[in-house]
């Protein structure tokens, strides 16, 4: 279980003070995918960035499985972050020198996985993308779409129990958009992880099992929030 508890988040800049997150809770339970939708600008960046641990809010906890991760040593939020989450941003931000094996293999060298496991952990991920025959390949060698096939191997190669997607589609056709979505619930679902997608595309949202909608950093219950 994910539980997102009261996640308030201010920024302080030229422009003064913003609060990003306003009293943002909401639960998700593993295997299923949730659409986080709202506006640019509304804090669906900053809501995935806090639960990823990659920014620490000014108030509220998040825990996962029993676990608040903001009462966990700076070491132990280390570890959380190589393991616990895997992210999918919105285009690849594969590592350009490393072929598309090594890319998926990233997180698990980080993890500690020998060898052997990593191979087969890779190989099975490979055909799981439907791109068995592109380990060697190195990225600019891949389309759009397949370069987030492979951001998606990434994000899930270590088992994480909570895979986070920042608008994964926003710069993919249609088409290509709604395959990558099917195929993210998908192993998602198989590996039982909590997903995340932030999102403005209506066609994501329709394909998650539920929407939680943001409005200037506020969950949006109006009867238009799940449209935005
Ligand atoms: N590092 C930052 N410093 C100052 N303001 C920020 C920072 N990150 C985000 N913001 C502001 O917080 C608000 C929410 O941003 P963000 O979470 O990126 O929204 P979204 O992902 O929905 O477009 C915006 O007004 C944005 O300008
Ligand atoms: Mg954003």
């Amino acid at each position: 279980m994910l539980d997102v508890v009261h996640i308030t988040k201010s920024y302080r800049s030229g422009r003064g003070h913003l609060k990003a997150l306003d009293q943002v809770s909401f639960t998700a339970a593993p295997g299923q995918a949730v659409a986080v939708a709202g506006r640019s600008g509304s804090g669906k960046t900053t809501l995935l960035h806090c639960i990823a641990g990659l920014e620490v809010p000014d108030e509220g906890r998040i825990v996962c499985h029993g676990e608040d991760i903001f009462q966990l040593s700076e070491k132990e939020r280390q570890q959380w972050l190589r393991t616990g989450v895997g992210i999918v941003f919105q285009s690849g931000n594969l590592l350009s020198y490393l072929t598309v094996s090594d890319n998926i293999a990233f997180p698990l060298q980080l993890g500690g996985w020998s060898r052997g496991d990593i191979a087969q952990r890779v190989d099975e991920l490979l055909q799981r993308i439907a791109l068995p025959h592109a380990g060697r390949a190195l990225p600019h060698e891949l389309s759009g779409g397949e370069l987030q096939r492979v951001a998606v191997a990434r994000a899930i190669a270590h088992r994480p129990r909570i895979v986070l997607a920042d608008e994964p589609t926003a710069s993919l056709d249609t088409v290509t958009a709604a395959a990558l979505v099917e195929l993210l619930m998908e192993l998602s679902r198989q590996e039982n992880t909590i997903l995340l997608m932030s999102t403005h595309d209506p066609a994501v949202m329709a394909a998650a099992n539920r929407t939680v909608s943001l409005a200037d950093g506020c969950i949006d219950t109006s009867p238009q929030g799940d449209q935005r």
